[in-house]
């Protein structure tokens, strides 16, 4: 049974993919939309939705109030759950904000659906978390599997983690059906940009020194958004109840090899007379910065047949021209929000570094 499809933090980068990738894969499905707008989440995400099948709902999942209406009026059978505060270094500068979103936030929405669907098994909470909680990886070290021991070490892992075991114990205590995706980075469209690729995209573009924290030998697995949403997709519909999926797209670049594929793109698609990665500059290195991250997704191949469609080349060459082509995107969510605040305390303060 998918429904009447509860999505938290639809607003925001992953979330309003999801919103409009199950929309069109799923004809019949009502989406009720809670998000609280936070810097992060922009109506301008949702634009041109069909108002008969996407509900948004301006509130936060703490308020158990909010969440208990919800239920009740919608008659909510599937909750897909990605608000959260999801920026490493903003849970670095203020923890806060984490603690009460991703961790007493989980907590509510799984509180609520335990007693509005207490028995019920044609039901679904999905918690969408972070190949993060795994810790970091040495070099030659094999991929985080779904046994792989949490080792959470930022603020916002650490949060994510907590939220990953919460969900874990309704699922053991209560019976509540659920299920949990673990997925690496991802990228694409309206993704805010604070974060790695579209920052450095609009930095770019705007002639401004693109900052690589430390050496930039840190390695991520990227994954395009689009694929990520229909790993979730998978899961919901043929995932087992209790079951984790870890999802990633296979890929192992170092940061400073993004930063210069994105400048490699830019000179082809915009070019400014000069290369862009001589604004290439590295700066002072992220506390506690996980040095690898790589995801083992043979649980998501063999059982539910996922795999990703966009290669790293395709999917960045896609990103690159989605930003390109949305500057008045750019422009509204950056502008709305706190974003030259954020730039200020996160980079002014941070010295260059010679490599
Ligand atoms: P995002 O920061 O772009 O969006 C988060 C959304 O949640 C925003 O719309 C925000 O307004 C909303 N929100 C925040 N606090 C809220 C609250 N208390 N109540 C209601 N809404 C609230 O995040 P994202 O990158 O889209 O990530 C979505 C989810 O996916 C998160 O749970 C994150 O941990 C997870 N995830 C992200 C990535 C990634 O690379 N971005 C990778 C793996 C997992
Ligand atoms: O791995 C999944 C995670 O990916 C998600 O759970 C998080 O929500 C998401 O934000 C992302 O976390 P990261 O910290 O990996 O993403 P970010 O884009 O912030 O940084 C990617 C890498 O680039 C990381 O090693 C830090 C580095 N970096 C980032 C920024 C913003 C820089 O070198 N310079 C920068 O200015």
């Amino acid at each position: 049974m998918m429904k009447h499809v509860l999505v938290t933090g639809g607003a925001g980068f992953i979330g309003s993919n999801f919103v409009r990738y199950l929309l069109r894969v799923e004809p019949d499905v009502q989406i009720i939309n809670l998000d609280a707008l936070t810097y992060a989440g922009s109506l301008e995400n949702l634009q041109g939705l069909p108002h008969e099948r996407h509900v948004f709902v301006h509130g936060n999942i703490t308020d158990r109030t909010l969440v208990t209406e919800l239920f009740e009026k919608y008659q909510i059978d599937t909750v897909v759950h990605f608000a959260a505060e999801s920026h490493v270094d903003r849970s670095i500068l203020g923890p806060a904000p984490f603690i009460e979103t991703n961790i007493v936030g989980t907590f509510t929405l799984l509180d609520v659906a335990r007693e509005k669907w207490a028995g019920r098994q044609d039901v679904r909470f999905h918690h969408v978390s972070t190949d993060e909680v795994y810790g970091t990886l040495a070099p030659d070290a094999p991929p985080f599997s779904e046994t792989t021991p949490y080792d959470p070490r930022s603020p916002y892992s650490a949060s994510k983690a907590s939220s990953d075991h919460l969900v874990r114990a309704y699922w053991h205590t209560y019976g509540l059906p659920v299920s949990l995706t673990n997925c690496s980075n991802n990228y694409g469209p309206y993704q805010f940009p604070e974060k790695l690729i579209p920052l450095m995209i609009l930095n770019a573009l705007q002639g401004r020194p693109l900052p690589v924290y430390g050496d930039g030998q840190q390695i991520r697995d990227w994954l395009y958004v689009e694929d990520h949403c229909e790993g979730i997709y998978r899961v919901l519909r043929s995932g087992q109840e209790g079951e984790t999926y870890n999802i990633g797209g296979g890929n192992q670049p170092t940061n400073l090899e993004i930063v210069q594929r994105i400048c490699a793109l830019l000179d082809e698609l915009a070019p400014a007379g000069a290369p862009h990665d001589r604004l290439i500059t590295f700066v002072q290195d992220r506390p506690g910065h996980d040095r690898r991250y790589a995801m083992d997704t043979r649980k998501m191949q063999t059982e539910l047949g996922w795999q990703p469609h966009e290669s790293l080349e395709s999917g960045l060459r896609r990103t690159v021209q989605w930003y390109l082509e949305h500057l008045d995107w750019v422009a509204a969510v950056t502008r709305k929000s706190d974003f030259k605040d954020w730039l200020t305390a996160n980079y002014d303060q941070r010295e260059r570094k010679q490599q």
